[in-house]
């Protein structure tokens, strides 16, 4: 059965992003594949050191939850990242699991020596983000960091769902249409991979 990855972003239990996560994964469920949750504010995750002990064998050597997070990134058919806009970029919480994924990329290219212009993704990403502002450029440097930490996890960007002038709890809510934009996009990613 396809393993598709939910990680949820936010600080809130019950906000925004989380709702759409919810949604996207009932639609990845639907249309039978297996969900696997990730709630980043739930773990015991410590920001990238910079050490690079995982220079030798491209594991993180901090013994923290990332041990587990990053075996199940990398035994997934796809994932679902769910972020809220946190001044232009994603939430600290997601960042920190961007950063530890250093020593994924240390493996990549540095251990494995995979050139740089090289991409054969076998994984699927969807991205799901929320910001309370409707500024023009409101996702334009998230989806940069997006799109590279997928290929880290050597996934595509398949899909970017993204939402503006939501901001308290509760507000998507509002918003059947996205609710249902996530829902069917949930669908479509399990039937993709
Ligand atoms: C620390 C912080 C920084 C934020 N920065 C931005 C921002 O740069 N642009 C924006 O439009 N909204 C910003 N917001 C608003 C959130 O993106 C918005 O409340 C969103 O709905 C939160 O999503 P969530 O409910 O999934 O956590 C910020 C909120 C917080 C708490």
């Amino acid at each position: 059965m396809q393993k598709i990855l939910a990680i949820y972003g936010s600080p809130r239990r019950k906000g925004n992003t989380t709702v759409l996560l919810d949604h996207a994964v009932q639609g990845v469920v639907d249309a039978g594949a297996e969900v696997e949750k990730i709630v980043l504010r739930d773990l015991k995750m410590s920001p990238c050191l910079e050490i690079y002990g995982c220079k030798e064998t491209g594991r993180c050597i901090i013994q923290d939850d990332f041990q587990k997070v990053s075996d199940q990134l990398l035994s997934c058919q796809a994932l679902i990242l769910a972020s809220p806009i946190f001044f232009y970029t994603v939430s600290a919480f997601t960042k920190i699991l961007m950063d530890r994924c250093q020593s994924l990329w240390v493996k990549k290219y540095w251990i494995d020596k995979v050139p740089y212009d090289q991409r054969n993704p076998k994984r699927k990403g969807l991205f799901i983000s929320v910001g309370a502002t409707r500024e023009k450029k409101l996702f334009d440097g998230t989806l940069l960091t997006v799109k590279y930490f997928f290929d880290v996890l050597d996934a595509e960007l398949w899909r970017a769902l993204l939402y503006r002038e939501l901001d308290f709890e509760g507000d998507v809510l509002k918003h059947p249409e996205y609710l249902q934009e996530v829902y069917e996009a949930g669908r479509e990613l399990t039937s993709v991979i």
